[in-house]
């Protein structure tokens, strides 16, 4: 099965696993493969990724990225998963960033989406990324990543699923592989969804005096979740990337993080997860 086309689907709110779709995008360039990246916060034509999944399927290969979010996939991911056709025997690579306290399930939950589709998950990513929860710290966890070695590690599985899609007959990563966790640990972690986890997010306040309602929040919002009332409001598609917070020019939505980077750190000491990056083949070379 020759491998000509790629296409590279993302979330990103704090752009790393943009980095990391980039990364893949230059190596199938090398390898002279054809990219299409396609970020879900610029609400690609959905119906178009589908429908080329399904009529290219012989020379395709799918990559589908997502951060970690409390041991998660985050939602616009799953969705993208789940309203993917089931396309037999279609290669795809999973892959996640996280930011170092748990990847948790998100990998093996996306993974578990992918191969229940029948699709061929012929490898798959863990990168470790600086916690976007923790751009405001002076030391945030996972600072410096992904670093060169990541980007090598990428580059590598890339080069790697070339060449099993070239040889023909590609193997399957078990999907067991890809769960760091056992099972009662994960099913701990299937009880806590981000919904839940929102009571204990630190809550966004519009300072209406600085607002000056230019809209670049609703801009930087990857799920479309911000309307103006007349300054900005949080609806029910908000995934708590604090990419407004991050981007309004006026530093008018704020939110105090400091009880959250003690709980991160907590939770990084708890899980202790090694390795911070991992490559998943179904097969070496
Ligand atoms: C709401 C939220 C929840 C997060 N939950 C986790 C987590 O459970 N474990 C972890 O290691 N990192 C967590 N992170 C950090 C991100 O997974 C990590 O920084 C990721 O690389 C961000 O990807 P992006 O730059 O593409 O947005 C969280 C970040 C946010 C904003």
């Amino acid at each position: 099965m020759p491998f000509k086309k790629a296409i590279i689907v993302y979330c990103s709110p704090a752009g790393t696993t943009r980095h990391v779709a980039n990364v893949i995008s230059d190596q199938c360039h090398t390898l002279g493969v054809d990219v299409q990246e396609m970020n879900l916060a610029h609400r690609p034509d959905i119906e178009a990724i589908m429908a080329a999944s399904a009529s290219a399927a012989e020379d395709l290969c799918l990559f589908i990225g997502s951060p970690v979010y409390v041991s998660h996939a985050v939602p616009p991911v799953m969705a993208f998963i789940t309203r993917l056709p089931a396309v037999t025997s279609l290669p795809v690579v999973p892959f996640v960033t996280w930011g170092g306290a748990c990847s948790g399930m998100a990998l093996f939950e996306m993974g578990t989406a992918l191969a229940e589709k029948g699709m061929v998950v012929v490898g798959a990513a863990k990168i470790i990324a600086v916690h976007s929860m923790l751009w405001q710290s002076a030391n945030p966890v996972g600072q410096g990543h992904p670093d060169a070695e990541d980007d090598q590690l990428i580059s590598d599985l890339v080069t790697h699923v070339h060449d099993q899609l070239s040889r023909g007959n590609p193997t399957a990563v078990p999907t067991a592989d890809l769960a760091h966790y056992p099972a009662p640990v994960r099913a701990e972690m299937a009880k806590v969804d981000l919904k839940i986890a929102a009571a204990h997010m630190p809550p966004r306040e519009v300072d209406a005096e600085a607002c000056t309602e230019c809209g670049q929040c609703a801009e930087a919002c990857p799920t479309d979740a911000i309307t103006f009332d007349p300054t900005p409001v949080f609806g029910e598609t908000c995934i708590y990337c604090y990419s407004c917070v991050r981007e309004c020019p006026e530093d008018a939505i704020r939110a105090d993080f400091s009880g959250t980077e003690a709980r991160i750190r907590d939770r990084v000491k708890q899980f202790d997860e090694q390795p911070l990056s991992q490559i998943f083949y179904a097969s070496k070379v």
